[in-house]
């Protein structure tokens, strides 16, 4: 019976099928210098020893790891052993011997190293209370920690002029994520997701790509994020298969954006950063302070 209500959220929409790898791998391509600003911005540098919680391929820990260089340590995590045989290879491709990889849930994830910086990208969405895992996975980093995170707001994509079928494929992804109940806009809710997890105000920016003409990767990027949602777009009734079309969906995205000579504006990316401190309780030894 197909529930449409989703009683019980599911745990992941997007899967970890081969075509999901590669996607990320596209997707970490398409965005890597807007996170590589984030991740400096919000201060690694060489020595610094990361947390990379939901690292997926891998795009995000070799971004950070380049940053931080030999003399300092990444440790990504992520539920999916998939996701982390292919980080792992990736990371060994690069004799990037600093980073590691944990296979691991987020909600029950602890490990006695400490961190001077916990990071992440597209991932607090998927979390059922981000806010409290935020504070649970601080308690990882020594205070003054970096906590920098890079979510995207879903509603702020768009083209100009207005595209049809470009509207109709963000319909389909942001239902979908509606109805599994993951916020589209996670990056507008990070200022208020680290004041939640006992943060400090964080700094932001926002930052996009502007996509058009016949060789952008944007419209590949966009059919395949539909691609890998297709599961979950047939079980909430969001759409069949059959009027997606998935196979000839990039080439008629790209049709409509040249034809009209349209500006594309993929998804809005927000990062966020901010140091956790100990909280004075337990910096003063556990001490009221006076
Ligand atoms: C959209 S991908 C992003 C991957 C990577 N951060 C990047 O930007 O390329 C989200 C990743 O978070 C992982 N994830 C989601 N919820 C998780 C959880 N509760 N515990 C562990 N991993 C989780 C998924 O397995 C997936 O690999």
């Amino acid at each position: 019976m197909i529930d449409n209500d989703f009683a019980e959220r599911p745990g992941y929409v997007l899967g970890h099928s081969d075509a999901e790898l590669k996607r990320l791998m596209r997707q970490g391509a398409f965005y890597a210098d807007l996170t590589e600003d984030v991740l400096r911005r919000a201060g690694l540098c060489p020595g610094t020893r990361v947390l990379d919680i939901g690292c997926g391929a891998g795009d995000v820990s070799l971004l950070a790891a380049r940053l931080v260089g030999p003399s300092g340590l990444v440790v990504g995590v992520d539920r999916s052993e998939q996701a982390i045989a292919l980080a792992r290879a990736r990371v060994d491709r690069a004799g990037f011997s600093w980073v590691r990889f944990v296979v691991a849930e987020l909600e029950t994830f602890v490990c006695n190293e400490t961190f001077d910086a916990l990071i992440g990208r597209f991932v607090l969405l998927y979390l059922s209370d981000p806010a409290t895992r935020l504070r649970a996975l601080a308690r990882h980093l020594r205070s003054g920690g970096i906590v920098a995170f890079q979510e995207m707001d879903m509603h702020f994509a768009h083209s100009v002029p207005e595209a049809p079928l470009f509207r109709q494929c963000l319909h389909w992804i942001i239902n979908v994520f509606e109805k599994a109940r993951f916020e589209p806009d996670m990056g507008s809710r990070l200022f208020a997701t680290y004041l939640c997890a006992g943060l400090p105000a964080p700094r932001m920016i926002a930052t996009g790509r502007l996509e058009g003409g016949p060789d952008s990767p944007a419209y590949e990027y966009l059919a395949e994020t539909v691609r890998s949602l297709i599961p979950m777009i047939e079980r909430f009734d969001v759409a069949t298969a059959a009027e997606i079309g998935i196979e000839t969906l990039a080439a008629r995205l790209r049709e409509e954006a040249v034809a009209g000579n349209r500006c594309i504006f993929p998804p809005l990316l927000i990062g966020a950063w901010s140091r956790w401190h100990l909280p004075e309780t337990e910096a003063n030894g556990g001490a009221a302070p006076a």
